[in-house]
């Protein structure tokens, strides 16, 4: 355990982009801050080194090392105060051409994993601890070309209603949604501007938004957004 008594976040995807946002503001907030990386070791590390955090490596495809996850984190800090599930893969599969692969893809990391990721960390949580999910505002819009990702942050909602009834002890869960915040790397960026302002569009529009929103639930906010259509 490296500092007994300080309140220890896990990020998932904290390394970058909007995971980055949220690591730095819960470290802001107070917080001993976990990023987790997949790929990203490199950004993942710098985040932990500008924030005083340690990074750890994690793959939500990958459930059979989640109990050893869980061992390295108890090992390393002792316990869990807040979890935070922002990591994600947003792959264009538009259904005529998505294969199994494919979409099994999209729900082993947006859903089981997170899902099972949780279980796996209840032990290390105390009575208060938070788990919040990253969402998304325009998932009920079902876009064609990403219905396997909309589908899975659909579901993701769903399970954190789910686990707000049935949690362990006394622990909190939220969701909170983005709307159009970072375009996927290589998007047109025309098309995302004028995505951007087309006025259906919801949700937290900024990296430090979607930051700010999971600092209010770790302070004590309820932000279960009404989970109907
Ligand atoms: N960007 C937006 O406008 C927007 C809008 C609505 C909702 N959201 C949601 O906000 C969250 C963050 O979005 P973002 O755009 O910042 O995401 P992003 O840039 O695509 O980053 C996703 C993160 O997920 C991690 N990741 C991917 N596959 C993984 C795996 N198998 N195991 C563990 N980690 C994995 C990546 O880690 P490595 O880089 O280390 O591989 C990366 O840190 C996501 O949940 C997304 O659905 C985003």
């Amino acid at each position: 355990m490296r500092e007994a008594g300080g309140k220890v976040a896990l990020v998932t995807g904290g390394g970058r982009r909007i995971g980055a946002a949220i690591s730095r503001a819960l470290a802001r907030g107070g917080y001993i801050v976990v990023p987790t990386y997949r790929s990203g070791r490199g950004e993942a590390l710098r985040i932990a080194a500008e924030i005083g955090g340690n990074a750890l490596p994690l793959d939500l495809s990958r459930p059979s090392t989640f109990a050893r996850f869980a061992e390295r984190l108890e090992r390393e800090h002792g316990r869990l105060d807040l979890l935070v599930h922002s990591a994600a893969v947003f792959p264009r599969t538009p259904l005529s051409t998505v294969t199994p692969a494919g979409w099994d893809e999209v729900f082993a990391v947006n859903l089981r994993g997170p899902c099972l990721l949780t279980r796996a960390l209840f032990p290390l949580m105390r009575r208060g601890a938070g788990v919040c999910f990253v969402g998304d505002a325009g998932a009920r819009d079902l876009w064609p070309a990403y219905l396997p990702y909309c589908l899975s942050k659909i579901a993701l909602e769903a399970f954190a209603a789910g686990l707000a009834e049935a949690a362990p002890r006394d622990i909190r869960v939220g969701v909170v949604r983005p709307g159009l915040v970072l375009p996927p790397p290589g998007f047109p960026r025309e098309r995302w501007e004028r995505l951007r302002g087309s006025s259906r569009r919801r949700g937290i529009r900024t990296p430090e938004g979607v930051a700010r929103a999971i600092l209010r639930f770790a302070g004590g906010e309820g932000i279960i957004s009404k989970l109907s259509p």
